[in-house]
Order: C-alpha cells, then structure tokens, then sequence
C-alpha cells in the first residue's frame, strides 16, 4: 500500500512523513517543489529508506502527477502543498494564487482522472485528503466562540483568500463529481522542523543571536497553538475514520497572546540556555508596527474531531513548547544550515550530482 504527499518537505508535511514512516510499513511517495520553504535536510534520517521516495516537482504539473499516480496507484493523496506565510502573501501574493488556488484546481483534475479510472475496492477506499488552516474563517472577538466547521468563510488576507478558494475547490469536487475528499482545518502549529520566518522559531533563533524579538501591534492577538505531531495524528485520524465529504476542524484548545508565546519561549531559554549576561531574554522584546490587516483572534473548537473519531491533543502547550525550544538547541546544524541559506544549495547540488 502507498500514499502520496504533496509538500512533504515543508513543516508539517516533514513531520507527518517521519511519524508515518516510523510508524507504518506503507510507502510515501513525497511530491514537493522544493521551494525556499522545503527542506530535504528535514527528512535526512530517511536517506536510503526505500520507504520514502522523494519526487521534485509542482503539484501543478498535470503529466507529473498523472505519471506518479498511474505508477504508484496510491490508496490516498494527502495535499499539505502551499506557500503558507501570511507576510509574505501582503508582500506578494502572485504565487499563493499559483499553488494554493490553482496549483490545487490542477491536482484535483489529476486525481480526479486517476480515481475515475479505478474499480472495485481501489476506488471505494480510495480518499483525498486536504490540509487547510482556520485562518479562512476569519477573525473573532474577544468574547465570540471558537470556530466550528460551520463558520461562515472569511478570509483577509492574501493567503487565506487562496486557501479558502482551495477548500471551495475541493468541497465541489466532492459535490459534482463524487470524488471521495476530506479537509482538516487547523490552528496554528509549532515544533521542530519549523522555519524560522514563523513566529515561535523566530524568535528561538533571533534571541540565541542576541537579535530583537519582533511583536507586531500590541502583541495581544491570540492564536490556537497545536504541537505538530498532533496535527499529523489528527490526519492520521480523519484518513482512517473521517467521514467522506466533511470538513473537521483541528486545534490544540489552547489560546495564548503572541506577547504571552514569547515570554514563556524566553523563560524557557532563560532556564535552558541563559544569556551570558544572566539578564533575561525578554529585554530583546521589541515592538514594532503591525501586520497589514492583522486578525486579532482564531480559536478552534475541535469537538467534531473528538466526538467522531476520539482525537484529543497529546501535547500540553507546557510540554510542546520545552520539547520545541529544546529540539532548537540540540539542533544547530539544522538550524545554521537554514540561516546561511547552505540546505537550497544543498538541494541544487543533490539534483545536479543526479544528472
Ligand atoms: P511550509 O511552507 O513549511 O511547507 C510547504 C511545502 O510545500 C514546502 O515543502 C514547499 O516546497 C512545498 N510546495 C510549495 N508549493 C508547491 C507546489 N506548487 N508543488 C509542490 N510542492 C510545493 O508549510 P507548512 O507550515 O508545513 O504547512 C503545510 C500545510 O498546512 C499548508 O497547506 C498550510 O496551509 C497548512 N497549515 C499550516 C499551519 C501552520 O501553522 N504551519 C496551520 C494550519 C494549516
Ligand atoms: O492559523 C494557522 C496559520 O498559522 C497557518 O495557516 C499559516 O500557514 C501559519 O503560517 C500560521 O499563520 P500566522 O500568521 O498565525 O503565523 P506567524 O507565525 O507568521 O504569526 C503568528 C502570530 O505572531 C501572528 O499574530 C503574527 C505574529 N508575529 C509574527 C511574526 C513572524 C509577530 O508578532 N512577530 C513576528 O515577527
């Protein structure tokens, strides 16, 4: 048996290929393009695995995908493929419309024609599943509750815009053509593997390099924080049992100000790594202007996903955020690689000594 991953390179796509691979003897083929954001360094321990076949290429491309799925007949095609950083999509928005919108219009088509084709038992369990975010429904007030999967759609901004034009997609794919989806929306995650333009990394690696620690605005929009292998066992999850055609929502129930994330990842490096000064990494916390149309509040209610399919968060934030802050500091090379820009030409010349 044999899955397809798009975007296996990145965050979260890195992490749900190495618990999957750890934990079944199912094949993944990796689909990822390798852009700034994907990192073969990040699945380096399954070097040699023939397990793990890694495939460069755009979700995009329609022959490619069209060829993998016909050699490969796998059971499911999980999509985490994106560019996925809301600062970069207020800076340029133009290759969030090409993947997220129609990088996903374009892979729908190709499993759609794969999974017409197949018969029997192959196409009765066969499933796509999309991985989608909780930034499409938009943001909340103070006192409103928690998205459930049945929020209106909202987005605002340039990257929530195109994933929810993805999730449209794919909820009409089901609709007119039958095709077997299922979405996840998530909150935001955090773990090893994450590169550092997100938030939590960010500020790890600016307060080891004696940099500022950036709060945008205020610093009190709140987020949903979700420990990364949680979200890959809620996919796991909705993969096995979810049922076809609905959407579940994933969270960590666990909302936090962005000024309160930061000063706890501070106390923690305090304890773990103090500065040499014995002065606190908090006084690198500097306030700078806010992000253009900044959402103030997500919180996800994560119920559906409980009540259907028995998933709960493993991770408190206590125990995540140590397990996180910790993976940092024994991970250097990782980190230093990313930072000097040495794992993209890392991967030119893995595929130029490949011919
Ligand atoms: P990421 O930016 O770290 O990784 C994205 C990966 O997709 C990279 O490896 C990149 O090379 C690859 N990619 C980009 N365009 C591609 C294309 N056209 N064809 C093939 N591969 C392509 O993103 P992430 O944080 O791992 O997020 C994965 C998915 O989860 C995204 O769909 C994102 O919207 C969603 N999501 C992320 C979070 C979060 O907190 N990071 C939360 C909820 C949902
Ligand atoms: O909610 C899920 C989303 O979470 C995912 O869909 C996105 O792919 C993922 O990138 C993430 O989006 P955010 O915009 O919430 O993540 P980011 O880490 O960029 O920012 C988290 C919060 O911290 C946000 O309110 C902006 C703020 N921030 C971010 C950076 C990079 C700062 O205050 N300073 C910073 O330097």
């Amino acid at each position: 048996m044999t899955i397809l991953v798009t975007g296996g390179a990145g965050f979260i796509g890195a992490n749900f290929v190495l618990d999957w691979t750890s934990a079944s003897p199912e094949t993944v083929i990796n689909l990822d393009k390798l852009t700034y954001a994907g990192n073969l360094q990040s699945l380096a321990t399954l070097d040699g695995n023939p397990q793990h076949v890694f495939v460069r290429g755009d979700i995009a491309d329609s022959a490619l995908v069209a060829q993998l799925l016909a050699k490969h007949e796998p059971r499911a095609v999980l999509n985490f493929a994106a560019e996925s950083h809301v600062d970069r999509s207020i800076h340029g928005p133009q290759a969030f419309i090409e993947t997220n919108v129609v990088g996903t219009f374009s892979l729908l088509e190709s499993v759609r024609a794969y999974w017409q084709a197949l018969e029997g038992a192959k196409r009765e369990l066969f499933r796509f599943l999309h991985v989608s975010t909780d930034e499409v429904y938009g943001s909340l007030t103070a006192d409103e509750p928690a998205f459930t999967e049945n929020h209106r759609y909202q987005p605002n901004s340039p990257y929530s815009a195109s994933k929810a034009a993805s999730d449209h997609l794919v909820r009409a794919y089901h609709h007119t053509y039958g095709l077997p989806v299922l979405t996840t929306n998530c909150s935001n995650n955090y773990g090893p593997l994450h590169f550092p333009e997100k938030l939590i990394p960010l500020i790890i690696v600016n307060a080891l390099q004696g940099k500022a620690l950036p709060i945008y605005g205020d610093g009190q929009q709140i987020r949903d924080w979700l420990y990364v292998k949680d979200h890959c066992s809620a996919i796991r999850s909705v993969l096995e049992g979810g049922r076809v055609g609905e959407v579940y929502n994933v969270g960590g129930w666990n909302e936090m100000s962005n000024i309160d994330i930061v000063t706890h990842v501070c106390a923690l490096l305090d304890a773990l790594r103090p500065r040499a000064d014995r002065k606190s990494y908090a006084e690198q916390i500097t306030y700078v202007s806010d992000r253009p149309g900044h959402d103030r509040r997500y919180a996800i209610d994560a119920r559906k996903l409980e009540r259907e399919l028995g998933w709960r968060p493993a991770e408190t934030f206590e125990s995540g955020i140590r397990k996180t802050v910790s993976w940092y500091l024994d991970n250097n090379p990782w980190v230093e690689a990313v930072l000097s820009g040495s794992y993209r030409s890392w991967v030119e010349k893995n595929y130029q000594d490949r011919g």
